[in-house]
């Protein structure tokens, strides 16, 4: 069988940073769950040892929070790269409120969710970084992820003297306590499982229907791209360029 390829041209969307993002992040995110599910409902092991001579449990708490603490600090330097990293990592991605990101958002849930057919075929549609939908589920998992870290640094506040996790011990307060709190924690866990195997899902689904090496994008950084679309976004630069100088010319007169 064959099947119509175009004019591909290999672009570098994913520069380093973001990809040693997006692993660190994805691994982190994996061993947070499955530590804070043990966490949740310890495993009754019955043991022959002295409980004090047994610090497992000390131990799956403790990597639990060492990498809570690398996850919070990849996230503040991704943001930092939000306004320092190349175009496709810029923060305009991930706020999609104007009528480009919401008419993309829109073609995207029409053609790719609903499955309904692409009749226009308007070049503009095609991504080349992040899709508009995509980047803002990113931008919403952010949020969420400091009101993981808030009531996870409250919850560590109880126990830990450290100024830093001390400063959150509002939050127990803001939710009465630690039960609503550690419902809080425990609940949005099951928000990020949901997100990861959605996102898993459309990276792979993406990939298989477009054949632009999506999955493969994060590991090399280079997504396939049609020629012609990648020339309209180049004329569109140059238009946006020269009307820039154009406009710092007469203003210079
Ligand atoms: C980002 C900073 C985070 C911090 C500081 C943090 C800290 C904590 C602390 C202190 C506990 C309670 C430990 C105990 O009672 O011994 C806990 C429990 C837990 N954490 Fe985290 N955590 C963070 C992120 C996450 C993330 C991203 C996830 C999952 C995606 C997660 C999932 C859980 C779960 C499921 C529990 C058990 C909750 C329960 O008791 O029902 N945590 N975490
Ligand atoms: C726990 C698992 C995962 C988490 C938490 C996660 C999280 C994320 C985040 C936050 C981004 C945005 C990156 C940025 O702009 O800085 C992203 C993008 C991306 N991820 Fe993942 N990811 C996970 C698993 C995977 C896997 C297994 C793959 C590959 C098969 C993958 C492939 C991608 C790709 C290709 C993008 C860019 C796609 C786009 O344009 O929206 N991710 N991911």
């Amino acid at each position: 069988m064959t099947t119509l390829t175009h004019n591909y041209k290999r672009v570098y969307v994913w520069s380093l940073v973001v990809r040693f993002f997006h692993w660190t992040t994805a691994f982190s995110t994996i061993i947070l769950i499955i530590t804070g599910f043990i966490i949740a409902d310890p495993p009754a092991i019955d043991q022959n040892v002295e409980a004090a001579n047994s610090y497992w449990f000390g131990y799956v708490r403790a990597i639990h929070l060492i990498t809570a603490f690398i996850l919070v600090a990849v996230v503040i330097f991704r943001i930092y790269w939000a306004f320092v990293g190349n175009r496709f990592a810029n923060w305009r991605n991930f706020i999609p409120f104007n009528s480009k990101g919401l008419s993309n958002i829109w073609h995207v849930i029409k053609v790719d969710i609903l499955l309904m057919p692409d009749k226009d075929h308007n070049l503009s549609d095609i991504s080349i970084g992040h899709n508009y939908l995509a980047a803002f589920s990113y931008f919403l998992m952010t949020i969420l992820f400091f009101l993981q870290a808030a009531t996870g640094f409250a919850l560590m506040s109880q126990t830990s003297d450290f100024w830093f996790t001390e400063s959150f011990s509002w939050v127990l307060k803001l939710f009465g306590g630690d039960i609503l709190t550690r419902y809080i924690h425990h609940f949005s866990t099951w928000l990020f499982m949901t997100f990861v195997v959605i996102h898993v899902y459309l990276v792979l689904y993406h990939d298989y229907v477009e054949g632009r090496g999506e999955a493969s994008s994060m590991i090399s950084g280079y997504k396939f791209v049609r020629a012609e679309r990648f020339d309209f976004y180049n004329n569109k630069k140059k238009k946006a360029e020269k009307k820039l100088k154009e406009k710092s010319e007469k203003k210079d007169k």
